[in-house]
């Protein structure tokens, strides 16, 4: 970093293709699969990307060591979120821990989420895991070609239940209806540029509504929403605690931890709880997507199979999670299915402090840069994952045995899950969620070959494998 401002100010910016006067590279910026651009720039520009939007500083990372160096070295200052003044400001969501400022909230968040999402806590909740995947079993025998609806099932299941002590309604259950109303409205606020005209000039959010801007009545309907979903599943847990009839739950966790709770400290359970079906983390998207991947995945390698997996030990009963150290080709699948088609192709966008600029490698990084780690782009890195676009579970076997760089096929959960002080809370729960999803599937059924034409990937920031169709069958009766 450097010491003098005025030393600062002479350093250039990171290079990055031209934009337009006044607007910079904002049209750059409303590309679908903004990935494959930002992948595209990384050869032309190097590693370090800066481009301009409205005056808005972004700088885009496409190699492991730019992102390391930036995001997990110097977190202390890359660790603040972008403003977002229509999701963010006016519905609400600047107070959900994936949104809000780095500061005391986000701190406390935090620590929120190692106290029940660490290790021993994750660990407690595997018994509720192998029973819940039942639903998912039950299904791919009763009506296998309608699979994705089984894993949301599956996945919905176990999200409530864990985090609310909620048993899923077999019809209509209110919470996921709420849960599917509130992620509809989401990705209305976050599709790129929809609301962008605030952003450049928040001033606007306080012109009266007779002015014509119909935004205000929007984030007004918005907000009822998401303040009904955040209060309502939390104050029913309340009231079941009061009663004595509270299930263990993530949320009856957190109320229980702390007698007489002030007013901020429900504000910081509430938010902590509905980060399961709010927003980008709703768990329910990323893991559903993931396992939707695992099936494509297998459905276009059928070769896998044969030379699989579970020794025989496993042929007489379903594998648990005590049989996990003992599947190495399984942790290799799982790593694979993170890396192939990541459900997180660009990181959620980190930024730099307001208070000082940054030096990197002799560029100027301006002080409230945005700044966005392409994770899509390192684990399609030839020179870290060969042939990148094939999927190879044994590339992590292989590298273990040949004794090759260590620098070589790194695990890819280091990019799945994000960065510094912004990584994955989640990722011990989840990355037990779809171990033994895949590992139940592997165990009973046969997938594939595909039935239809290859999907292409959604091209937004939870990118998923479009409809397809492919035979399941059980591996016997
Ligand atoms: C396959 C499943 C999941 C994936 C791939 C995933 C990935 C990510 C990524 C990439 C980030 C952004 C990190 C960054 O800004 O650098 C993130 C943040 C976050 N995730 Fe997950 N996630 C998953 C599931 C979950 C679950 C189940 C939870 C529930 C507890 C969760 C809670 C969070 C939270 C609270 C944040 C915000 C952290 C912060 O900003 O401090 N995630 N996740």
């Amino acid at each position: 970093m450097s010491e003098s401002p005025l030393h600062m100010h002479r350093l250039p910016l990171p290079p990055g293709p031209r934009g337009y006067p006044l607007i910079g590279n904002v049209l750059d910026m409303r590309v679908e699969r903004p990935w494959l651009t930002y992948f595209q720039w990384g050869k032309q520009f190097g590693d370090v990307v800066h481009i301009s939007a409205l005056g808005q500083s972004i700088v885009i990372l496409n190699s492991a060591k730019a992102i390391s160096d930036l995001l997990d070295r110097r977190s202390a200052v890359y660790s603040d979120r972008p403003r977002m003044v229509m999701a963010g400001e006016l519905v609400g969501y600047a107070n959900s821990p994936i949104m809000i400022s780095s500061g005391p909230r986000h701190r406390e968040f935090r620590r929120l989420f190692s106290e029940v999402l660490n290790p021993r806590k994750v660990e407690e909740w595997r018994p509720l895991q192998e029973q819940k995947v039942e639903v998912l079993v039950k299904g791919f025998m009763e009506a296998p070609e309608a699979f994705r609806e089984h894993i949301r099932r599956y996945v919905a299941s176990l999200v409530f239940e864990i985090s609310h002590g909620h048993n899923l309604k077999a019809q209509d259950d209110p919470l996921i209806r709420m849960a599917e109303e509130v992620d509809r409205d989401w990705s209305q606020l976050i599709i790129p540029g929809a609301y962008a005209v605030l952003d450049v000039f928040p001033f606007l959010q306080h012109v009266p509504e007779w002015a014509g801007f119909t935004f205000k009545k929007e984030a007004r309907n918005y907000k009822k929403r998401l303040d009904e979903s955040i209060d309502w599943p939390y104050q029913q847990v309340k009231d079941q605690i009061a009663a004595g009839t509270a299930r263990p739950s993530f949320t009856a966790s957190l109320i229980e931890r702390k007698q007489n709770p002030t007013k901020e400290d429900e504000f910081t359970f509430k938010w902590t709880s509905g980060i399961f079906y709010t927003g980008t983390e709703n768990i329910d998207l990323r893991s559903v997507s993931s396992l939707a991947s695992f099936i494509l995945a297998m459905a276009l390698n059928p070769a896998i199979d044969r030379i699989l997996i579970l020794d025989g030990s496993h042929s007489e009963r379903r594998p648990t999670f005590q049989d996990r150290r003992d599947l190495p080709y399984v942790e290799c699948l799982i790593k694979e299915v993170y890396r192939w088609n990541p459900v997180g192709p660009i990181s959620v966008p980190h930024r730099l402090g307001k208070d000082t600029d940054d030096e990197y490698r002799g560029w100027r990084i301006p002080s409230g840069s945005v700044v966005i780690a392409n994770s899509w782009g390192v684990m399609h890195d030839a020179g870290l994952y060969p042939s990148p676009f094939e999927f190879l579970p044994e590339r992590y076997l292989l590298d273990s045995n040949t004794n090759s760089s260590d620098q070589m096929n790194p695990d890819p959960r280091k990019f799945a899950f994000g960065y510094g002080r912004r990584v994955c809370p989640g990722q011990l729960l989840i990355d037990d969620t779809i171990y033994i999803a895949v590992v139940t599937i592997l165990a009973l059924f046969d997938i594939g070959p595909l039935e239809s034409e290859e999907p292409r990937y959604t091209p937004n920031i939870i990118s998923h494998p479009g409809p397809f169709a492919c035979n399941i069958t059980p591996r016997s009766r």
